[in-house]
C-alpha cells in the first residue's frame, strides 16, 4: 500500500476517532499499522537514542498530555534545536540503519526501499536550516494575546511561531494537539470551513519565502512544479507564489532571504550558502547532506514526479 492509500484509509477510520479524539487512540491506530518490532524500534529511537537527544524530543512530550496551545513548547524546542549543536552525521546514518533493520518487515510490506529511508533522514540539514528561520516582523494583531511565558525573541521570533500564532488567530482557537487531531482528521467542520477562509495573501509573508528559497536552493527543479490551471493558465509554484504576493518578495534559490529575515541554526550542516541580512554563512566542511545510497532525490535537483508518486502513490 502506498503512503496515497494509507491517508485514505486514516481519514477514513479517522472520522470514526474525530468525534472524541485522544491520543491514547491515535497511538493504537499507529500499532495497527506497524509490526511490534518496528514499533518497539521507533519508540527507543524517540525515547532513548542519540538521535532523541539532539533532537530534543523531551521538549515536545509536554503537549502529548496537554489541553493548551503547542506553541510555547514548540518554540522552546526550537531555541534547543536550533542554539544547541546539530545531530551529527554518525547519529543521523546510525538512526536510519536502526530503522531499516527493525521495520525491515514494514518497509517490504509498503514497498519503501531502504534508499528513501537514508532521503528522508538526510533531509535533517535542510529541516534545520528552515526550522531555525527567525523574522523580525513576526504576525501581530488585536486578537492575539500575548503568551504567558515571552517567546525567545533574539535576533527575531521564530517563524514557526509566527506562522503559527498567526493560523490560531485565523481559527479564534488554541492549537491543542486533541483540536490539531480533529481538524486534521475532519472532525470539526467549522475548522475546514475556516481554513477554507484564509486568504492566499497569508502565503505572502518573510517566512514563507524565506523557506521557498532554502528549499528550491536544494531543489531547484520544485518551483516548475505545476499547479495545473488557475484563472485559466497553467501556472508553477513560482508563478503562482509570485503572482498572489504580487512581487512583494522575490524567489532568489541562492540563498539570499528577505531583508527581516535572520537564521538561527548554530554549527549549520546546511550544505549552500545562505545569506540573512549582511551576513553571509558559508558551508562548512562538516556540511554535507549524508549521502543517499544510490537514490535520486539526495541530488541537488529532483525529479518532481518521481518524488510526487513516492510520496503520494499515483499522479
Ligand atoms: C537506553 O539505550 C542504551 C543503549 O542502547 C541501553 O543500554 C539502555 O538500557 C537504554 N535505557 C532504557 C531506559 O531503555
Ligand atoms: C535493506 O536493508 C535490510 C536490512 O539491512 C536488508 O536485509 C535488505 O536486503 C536491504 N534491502 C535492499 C533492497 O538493499
Ligand atoms: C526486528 O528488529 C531487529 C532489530 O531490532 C532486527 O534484527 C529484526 O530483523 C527485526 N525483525 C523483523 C521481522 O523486522
Ligand atoms: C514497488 O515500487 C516499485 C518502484 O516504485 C514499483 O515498480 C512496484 O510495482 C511496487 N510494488 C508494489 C507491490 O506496489
Ligand atoms: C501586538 O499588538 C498588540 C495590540 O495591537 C500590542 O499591544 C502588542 O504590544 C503587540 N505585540 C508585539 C510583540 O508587537
Ligand atoms: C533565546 O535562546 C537563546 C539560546 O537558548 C538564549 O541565549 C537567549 O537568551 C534566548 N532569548 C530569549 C529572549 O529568551
Ligand atoms: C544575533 O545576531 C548578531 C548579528 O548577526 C550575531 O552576532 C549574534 O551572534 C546573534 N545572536 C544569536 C544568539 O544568535
Ligand atoms: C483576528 O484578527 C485577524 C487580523 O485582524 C483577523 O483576520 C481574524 O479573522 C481575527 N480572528 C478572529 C477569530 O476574530
Ligand atoms: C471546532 O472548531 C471551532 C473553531 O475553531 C472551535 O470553537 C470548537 O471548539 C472546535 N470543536 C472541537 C470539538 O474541537
Ligand atoms: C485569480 O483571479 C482572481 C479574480 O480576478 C484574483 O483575485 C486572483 O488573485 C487570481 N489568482 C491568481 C493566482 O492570479
Ligand atoms: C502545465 O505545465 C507543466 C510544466 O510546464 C506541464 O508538464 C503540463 O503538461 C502542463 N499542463 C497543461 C494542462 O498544459
Ligand atoms: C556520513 O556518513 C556516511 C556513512 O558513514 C558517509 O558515507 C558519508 O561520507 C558521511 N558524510 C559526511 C558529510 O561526513
Amino acid at each position: 500500500m502506498r503512503f496515497g492509500s494509507s491517508v485514505v484509509l486514516l481519514a477514513t477510520a479517522g472520522v470514526a476517532v474525530a468525534q472524541s479524539v485522544n491520543i491514547s487512540s491515535l497511538l493504537q491506530y499507529a500499532d495497527a499499522l506497524l509490526s511490534a518490532n518496528c514499533t518497539s524500534t521507533l519508540e527507543s529511537l524517540v525515547s532513548n537514542s542519540t538521535l532523541a537527544t539532539c533532537l530534543h524530543v523531551t521538549d515536545l512530550a509536554p503537549i502529548l498530555t496537554s489541553n493548551s496551545s503547542i506553541i510555547p513548547y514548540t518554540d522552546k524546542w526550537l531555541a534547543d534545536v536550533c542554539y544547541t549543536a546539530p545531530c551529527t552525521n554518525a547519529t543521523l546514518t546510525q538512526a536510519a540503519t536502526t530503522i531499516i533493520s527493525g521495520c525491515a518487515a514494514d518497509l517490504t510490506k509498503y514497498n519503501i526501499t531502504n534508499a528513501t529511508i537514508y532521503d528522508v533522514v538526510g533531509q535533517y540539514p535542510l529541516a534545520r536550516e528552515v526550522a531555525c528561520l527567525k523574522t523580525t516582523k513576526p504576525f501581530n494583531a488585536t486578537n492575539v494575546t500575548a503568551p504567558a511565558t515571552p517567546y525567545n525573541t533574539t535576533n527575531g521570533t521564530f517563524c514557526a511561531t509566527s506562522i503559527l500564532t498567526e493560523l490560531q488567530s485565523y481559527l479564534g482557537a488554541n492549537l491543542s494537539l486533541p483540536y490539531i487531531a480533529t481538524a486534521a482528521l475532519g472532525g470539526n467542520a467549522t475548522v475546514v470551513q475556516l481554513i477554507e477562509k484564509i486568504p492566499t495573501k497569508a502565503l505572502c509573508s518573510d517566512c514563507i519565502f524565506a523557506a521557498v528559497d532554502l528549499i528550491e536552493e536544494q531543489y531547484p527543479g520544485l518551483g516548475n512544479i505545476s499547479l495545473g490551471a488557475i484563472n485559466g493558465t497553467n501556472t508553477t509554484l513560482n508563478q503562482f507564489l509570485t503572482g498572489t504576493c504580487n512581487a512583494t518578495y522575490s524567489i532568489t534559490k541562492n540563498g539570499t532571504l528577505p531583508s527581516t529575515i535572520t537564521e538561527s541554526a548554530v554549527n549549520s550542516t546546511f550544505p549552500f550558502n545562505v545569506t540573512a541580512g549582511n551576513v553571509t554563512y558559508h558551508p562548512s566542511n562538516t556540511s554535507s547532506a549524508i549521502p543517499a545510497r544510490n537514490s535520486s532525490i539526495a541530488k541537488r535537483d529532483v525529479d518532481i514526479t518521481a518524488a510526487k508518486r513516492r510520496w503520494f502513490g499515483r499522479v
